[in-house]
């Protein structure tokens, strides 16, 4: 069986009525890469917090390594937590403003690891600062005296502390202007590659996914749209969501990307609510696709062509569907 994160029919619940996540299920082997895009709102950051049991299900089960860490309490979490760790969109989220870098990047090991000595420890948070790219002086800073790069590098380096063996990034580099943004996707393609690290990798931007992730979930408004491969997406985004989402990504066919944009011609719109999911496909009032059937039927999620999997009523007629 596969040893990694298995996620099976998740749904989250803020409000009674409103499902943020809704059902949602998908495997990422020991060591795979997968990415999650979709756009704000969507459910992506309440699906990582669940992951990481910081947020309860209302429905269906997570497990880690065969094991299910959904209902664990917070003592089966504590072991648990060196080995599941995630990275913020926003550094300081987790870089205490009171704490030097050095300081915040040894407070995991100092809760997780007790008994490594006050010099093992030390050792550790240099190796960490020098894995992402860091001089052993900024361990001595506080986070308003680093740059903003430098800091989501500390933020790197804090998660790792522990050795985790799945790593979440919440569109850790969403907040960095394009260059930084180039540096550390590299730099995390480099560390998951070297320490074999499980990753499942937020953004709202396909092109850094590929940079990382050789498969990609497409959600929206709480649901999982479609599954494929970067590269099948990239080249031909099967759900009319994914196409929207990637409306300024070229296509290989030009004729048929022309077409495909004529076709969604005022489907931008307002991106829906959550309440408006039911009972026919979430995507239906902005589909300008949508046959009578959509509005009535919600569509599963099922296999179209290679290796894929999309939510559409009308999935297979579409070039690349068959
Ligand atoms: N603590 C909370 N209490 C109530 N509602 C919440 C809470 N956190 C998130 N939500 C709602 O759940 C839905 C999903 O939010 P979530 O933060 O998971 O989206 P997201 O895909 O991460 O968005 P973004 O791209 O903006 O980060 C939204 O409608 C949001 O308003
Ligand atoms: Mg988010």
């Amino acid at each position: 069986m596969n040893p990694g994160l298995a996620v099976e029919a998740v749904t989250i619940r803020y409000a009674r009525a409103l499902a943020a996540v809704d059902g949602v299920s998908f495997e990422l082997a020991a060591g795979g890469a997968l990415g999650l895009i979709g756009e704000s709102g969507c459910g992506k950051s309440s699906l990582a917090r669940a992951i990481l049991g910081l947020v309860p299900l209302a429905g269906g089960s997570i497990h880690w390594r065969g094991q299910r860490i959904d209902q664990l309490g917070q003592r089966a979490w504590r072991g648990l937590r060196r080995e599941l760790q995630l990275v913020f969109q926003d550094p300081f989220a987790c870089l205490d403003p009171r704490l030097t870098i050095g300081a915040s990047i040894a407070e995991p090991l100092r809760a997780l690891l007790p008994e490594l000595s006050s010099g093992a420890r030390q050792d550790r948070v240099l190796r960490l600062l020098g894995e992402v790219g860091l001089t052993a002086g900024l361990a001595a800073r506080y986070p308003h005296q680093a740059s903003g790069g430098q800091l989501q590098r500390a933020a790197i380096a804090r998660a790792l502390a522990t050795d985790p063996q799945l790593l979440v990034c919440d569109e850790p580099v969403s907040a960095l202007d394009a260059a930084l943004q180039a540096q550390v996707v590299s730099l995390l393609a480099r560390i998951r590659g070297e320490r074999g690290l499980a990753t499942l990798f937020i953004s709202h931007n396909l092109a850094i996914l590929a940079r990382i992730c050789d498969r990609v979930l497409v959600m929206y408004l709480g649901r999982i749209v479609e599954q494929a491969s970067c590269r099948q997406l990239l080249a031909a985004p099967l759900h009319p969501y994914s196409r929207l989402l990637l409306d300024a990504v070229p296509a290989p066919d030009p004729g048929w990307w022309r077409r495909s944009r004529t076709l969604f011609q005022g489907a931008a719109g307002i991106p829906g609510s959550a309440i408006e999911t039911a009972p026919g496909c979430a995507f239906a009032g902005r589909c300008p696709q949508r046959l009578e059937r959509c509005e009535r039927e919600s569509p599963a999620l099922q296999p179209v062509g290679d290796a894929r999997l999309v939510a559409c009523h009308r999935a297979a007629e579409w070039p690349g569907g068959l």
